[in-house]
């Protein structure tokens, strides 16, 4: 049977995660509203009766609002913490002045960022950290210096990556004495260039595909756990579709309707079914904050569990909007 890359390594989660971006209003210097609090504490609640017990943020979601309202729901329900695995990340730095949005691996920037984090969500430790976006400045040795001191300081357990490719995790590791443990990345029914990139080896159509070359088997190879950042495609195929949107995507969101009512199961159990019946065990990273959607996102590791070949490649070559090679 095959287990999760991060359960693998001893971390007890769950198979979704919530994604708490939207948490705590508007990404300004706007307070929280009753209302933003009240909506992320239901989130919440939807999220721990499913059996979702790891919760992603990042420093600058919602400009640090979205942990500080998390930090709240957790300091009015003592035991929480413990039950949960949180996951944050950092590396991401807004504009300022003259300066522009930039990113930051320097070993004084992770440290502060860990501990605003930390002081946002009002917990000791963080379960994982990600380094949110590649920093071209990036010098492993320096990060390995500031995972070092977190690690050292009971700050942080897990360390991990977002948006990175094989070879740029290859060369942070090489400094690195404990093994990456995640990478996430954007991965949906609407963005599959991960399997075209596969499916287009050596074929003149791949050329325009954009997903970093032996990714995905690198991370399986390595017990890397590939998070799905985007995996409900906003809706796209579950009630939320544009007007604009092309054929094929109308075309897919119909089969997802389908599928969903002859397995007598919700839209989002089928598209994020799809994501976690490949074998990669990917972590799909929610990130709705109403209550009932989290809801319907109940049924989707049994749907990813029942669905067979021809279910998922009619499913993958109508979000393709053409014939595979
Ligand atoms: N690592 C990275 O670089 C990165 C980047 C972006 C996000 N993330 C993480 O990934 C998580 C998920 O990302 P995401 O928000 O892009 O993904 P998503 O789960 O694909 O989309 C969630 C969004 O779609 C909306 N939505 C979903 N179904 C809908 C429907 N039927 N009708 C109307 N609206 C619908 C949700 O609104 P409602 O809240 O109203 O349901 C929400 O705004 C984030 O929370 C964050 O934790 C990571």
């Amino acid at each position: 049977m095959n287990i999760l890359p991060l359960k693998k390594r001893g971390l007890n989660t769950s198979r979704l995660v919530l994604g708490c971006m939207p948490f705590g209003g508007g990404w300004n210097s706007d307070p929280v509203t009753k209302e933003d609090e009240t909506q992320a504490q239901k989130a919440v609640e939807a999220a721990l009766s499913i059996g979702i017990s790891m919760f992603d943020h990042a420093d600058i979601y919602t400009r640090g609002k979205a942990e500080e309202t998390f930090g709240r729901i957790l300091k009015n329900k003592p035991g929480l913490r413990e039950e949960m695995v949180i996951q944050s990340k950092c590396g991401i730095r807004f504009a300022e002045g003259d300066v522009p949005g930039r990113y930051d691996f320097s070993k004084a920037y992770i440290g502060e960022a860990v501990d605003g984090i930390l002081r946002r969500l009002g917990t000791e430790y963080l379960d994982v950290l990600l380094l949110h976006r590649p920093d071209p400045l990036m010098e492993p040795e320096e990060v390995a210096e500031a995972f070092g001191r977190l690690k050292a300081a009971g700050k942080v357990r897990y360390f991990g990556v977002s948006n990175m490719s094989a070879a740029q995790i290859r060369f942070l590791q090489r400094a690195l004495p404990d093994q990456l443990a995640v990478n996430q990345l954007e991965m949906s029914l609407a963005r599959h260039d991960w399997l075209d990139q596969g499916v287009h080896v050596n074929q003149k159509a791949g050329t325009s595909v954009n997903f970093s070359e032996g990714l995905l088997e690198y991370c399986q190879m390595e017990n890397i756990q590939i998070q799905a950042w985007g995996p409900l495609a906003q809706g796209k195929f579950s009630g939320n579709l544009g007007e604009s949107e092309p054929e094929h995507i109308r075309k897919t969101a119909e089969l997802v309707g389908k599928l969903a009512d002859e397995k007598e199961t919700t839209r989002e159990a089928i598209v994020l079914g799809w994501l976690m019946r490949h074998p990669a065990m990917i972590q799909p990273v929610i990130g709705t904050a109403n209550a009932e959607r989290i809801a319907a996102c109940k049924d989707a590791e049994r749907q990813a569990e029942l669905m067979t070949r021809e279910e998922w490649y009619s499913l993958y070559v109508s979000a393709r909007g053409s014939f595979l090679p």
